[in-house]
């Protein structure tokens, strides 16, 4: 049986090893898809226990709280449960564990010989045991050997993903907790100064002169604005820490359907829409349309004083993805400004001008980082603005199956 054990067989389990680092993520899916990969690999009729915080000459080894047991015909999860094991450990290779000491779940045939015992540095330890005793235990040992290191980085590394995704979580909720409690509480004393003023005017405004009422106007704007900027800050979070749903994304029937929509506010106003054939996306469609709504919102603002407004929309192929612009004939801004536009409340432009509070930007740099793109501006007073961002290519195959879908 140790023959049959070769190299080969250790680099297929290795193999396996590498490719469940990348796609399990509980220690426990690492651990059971190994070990049974070890004895599909090796044909060894043995079973294969594991757990956590023993140590190879730890006493507890005599009554093992199992995590797993795995039998080279399927796995048995026994998690908590106990085994009992033979006092005489310390010899691993004569150590002879009785059917009556084993429990009736265990898997593969009895009785077992106690065969080897391998550490897990930093986890525990897996316990390998064969009805059939070895001619050594050597080989066995040294095939074993490096799988349980390889084995024990992968769960030192699985464990680390999952601790800062933990934190990453807590640091996320947190953040949100935190918005929605100061838009609470920030909303609550804004409807009094609200409130107040408007009881002001209605039984005091006879006795106030014009400066008076002009003061009280601008104190109920202020408290207007404030709302805003609050509704804005919740917007902004919102969008950092929503789950994002990815899917492959018509660029082109998406900008047209955005174009449309804003076009029916655009009362009395001459704007052409030039947009290209552009390839397909891979994203949260939700927050791509909302980068698509902010930017083309924007164009059309900072182009109202233009005679004829045009807006384009095209795109250029990327290194890493596709790259899209929206383009327009507006008012422009100054380029040395141009990597502050995406800072949250950052403006350019007076707000008499053109309003707006200096969140649409900063909402789509954070929307194309959450897709692995970025985002960059160019423009020249008076000459009209760009904004470019990149995001990944669609797979062809997926879109193809949403178009079928859409059918
Ligand atoms: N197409 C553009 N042409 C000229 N300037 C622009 C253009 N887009 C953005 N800017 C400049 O960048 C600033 C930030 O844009 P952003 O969209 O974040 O805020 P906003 O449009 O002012 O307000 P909001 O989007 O929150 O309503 C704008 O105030 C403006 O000065
Ligand atoms: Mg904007």
């Amino acid at each position: 049986m140790v023959n049959a054990v070769n190299s080969v067989q250790a680099l297929s389990v290795l193999y396996d090893l590498a490719l469940t680092i990348g796609s399990e993520v509980t220690v426990d899916a690492l651990l059971t898809r190994t070990l049974q990969r070890f004895l599909y690999h090796t044909g060894f009729p043995a079973g294969v226990v594991y757990s956590r915080g023993a140590a190879l000459d730890d006493p507890a080894w005599k009554e093992v709280r199992l995590e797993a047991a795995i039998g080279n015909y399927g796995l048995v999860k026994r998690k908590g449960e106990c085994l009992r094991l033979p006092a005489t450990l310390a010899d691993p290779t004569s150590a002879l564990i009785e059917a009556d000491d084993l429990p009736d779940w265990f898997p593969a045939r009895k009785p077992y010989r106690f065969c080897l015992r391998l550490p897990i540095p930093d986890f525990g330890a897996v316990l390998l045991l064969t009805p059939t005793a070895p001619d050594s235990a050597l080989p066995l040992t040294e095939l074993f050997a490096p799988i349980m290191a390889r084995l024990a980085t992968a769960i030192t590394l699985c464990q680390r993903i999952r601790e800062r995704t933990e934190a990453l979580e807590s640091a996320n909720r947190e953040l949100e907790a935190f918005s929605y409690s100061v838009s609470h509480d920030l909303r609550a004393p804004l409807r009094a100064i609200d409130g107040f003023s408007h009881i002001l005017l209605e039984d005091y405004g006879g006795k106030l002169d014009a400066e008076g009422l002009r003061l009280l106007d601008a104190v109920r704007d202020n408290a207007v604005r404030m709302s805003r900027l609050i509704d804005d800050i919740l917007r902004f979070s919102r969008m950092s820490v929503r789950e994002m749903q990815t899917a492959p994304i018509d660029m082109t029937s998406l900008t047209r359907e955005v174009a449309d929509e804003l076009q029916t506010a655009l009362a009395g106003r001459v704007v052409r829409f030039d947009i290209a054939a552009m390839p397909p996306a891979q994203g949260d469609r939700a927050m791509i349309r909302q980068v698509l709504v902010n930017l083309l919102e924007n164009a059309l603002k900072f182009t109202r004083p233009r005679a004829q407004a045009v807006v384009e929309v095209g795109s250029t192929p990327d290194e890493q993805g596709n790259a899209y612009c929206v383009r327009d004939n507006g008012v422009g801004f100054d380029m040395q400004y141009a990597d502050k536009l995406f800072g949250v409340f950052e403006r350019l432009h007076g707000r008499e001008q053109f309003e707006g509070t200096g969140i649409g930007l900063a909402i789509v740099k954070r929307i194309v980082a959450r897709h692995g793109g970025r985002v960059w501006a160019e423009g020249k007073v008076d000459a009209g603005a760009a904004m470019h961002f990149t995001l990944p290519r669609a797979e062809a195959a997926a879109l193809g199956e949403e178009e079928t879908a859409r059918e």
